[in-house]
C-alpha cells in the first residue's frame, strides 16, 4: 500500500477514473503501437479489475472482456467470467462473436515470489492468450500479451513470431522499474 500511495501512475488512474494503474500500459503501447482504433473489435483476456477495458472503450473500441474474477461492469464492455486455460471459456467467446481486431492479455498468475515457478506460470498464460488469439484474430490484426522474462521468452517468442509481420517485446514506461514483465507485441496477424 505504501508503495501504491508513492507511485505516480497509482494517483493518475484514481484522477483520470481508471480502475486500474495498468490503464497506462495500454495506453502507451497504443500510442506507441497502434492496436486500437475507433470501431475495433478488442478482445481482453484477464481484464479485471478493468482498466485495459476502460482505455479499449474510450478509445472507440467494442469489448468483449475475460477474467476468472468477477468484474464490474463497463457500459460498452461485455463480460465473460471464465478461465482463458479452459476450453469452455473459448465456447463462450465464441458465442459472442467469431473474430476480433485486437487481442489483449494482462492476465497474471497468483505470485509465488519464486522468479522461475512465476515465469513458467505467466509462460503457460501467455500461451493460452496465444491459442485463444489464432483462433479469434482477424488476418492483419494485433495482439498483446504480458509476460514474466525468464528462460523461456525466446522459445515462446520463436512460436509467435511466424505468425505476425512486426513483432518485438516491449516495456511501458510505466511497468514499474523492478517488474519481470514485459509485453510481445505482434502486428498484422498472418492465419497460417
Ligand atoms: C494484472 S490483472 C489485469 C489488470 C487489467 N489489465 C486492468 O487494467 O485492470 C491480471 C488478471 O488476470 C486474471 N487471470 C489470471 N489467470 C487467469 C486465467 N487463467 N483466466 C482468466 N483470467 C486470469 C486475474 O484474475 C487478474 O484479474
Amino acid at each position: 500500500m505504501k508503495r501504491q500511495k508513492q507511485d505516480y501512475y497509482y494517483w493518475e488512474a484514481k484522477k483520470k477514473g481508471y480502475r486500474s494503474r495498468a490503464a497506462f500500459k495500454l495506453l502507451q503501447m497504443n500510442r506507441a503501437f497502434k492496436l486500437i482504433k475507433q470501431g475495433s473489435w478488442v478482445l481482453d483476456l484477464g481484464a479485471a479489475p478493468g482498466g485495459w477495458s476502460q482505455v479499449a472503450v474510450d478509445l472507440g473500441a467494442n469489448v468483449v472482456a475475460v477474467d476468472v474474477n468477477f468484474m464490474k461492469p463497463i457500459e460498452g464492455v461485455t463480460f465473460i467470467q471464465g478461465d482463458i486455460t479452459k476450453e469452455e471459456t473459448i465456447e463462450k467467446i465464441r458465442e459472442v462473436r467469431d473474430y476480433y481486431d485486437t487481442v489483449i492479455c494482462d492476465a497474471s498468475p497468483k505470485i509465488t515470489g519464486k522468479w522461475t515457478i512465476d515465469h513458467l506460470l505467466s509462460v503457460d498464460l501467455a500461451k493460452a492468450a496465444f491459442n485463444i488469439a489464432k483462433q479469434f484474430l482477424k488476418q492483419n490484426g494485433n495482439f498483446v500479451v504480458k509476460i514474466f522474462q525468464g528462460e523461456e521468452i525466446q522459445r515462446l517468442f520463436n512460436e509467435f513470431k511466424p505468425h505476425f509481420r512486426f513483432k518485438k517485446f516491449h516495456s511501458p514506461k510505466a511497468s514499474r522499474k523492478r517488474s519481470a514483465e514485459v509485453y510481445f507485441i505482434g502486428k498484422g496477424f498472418k492465419k497460417i
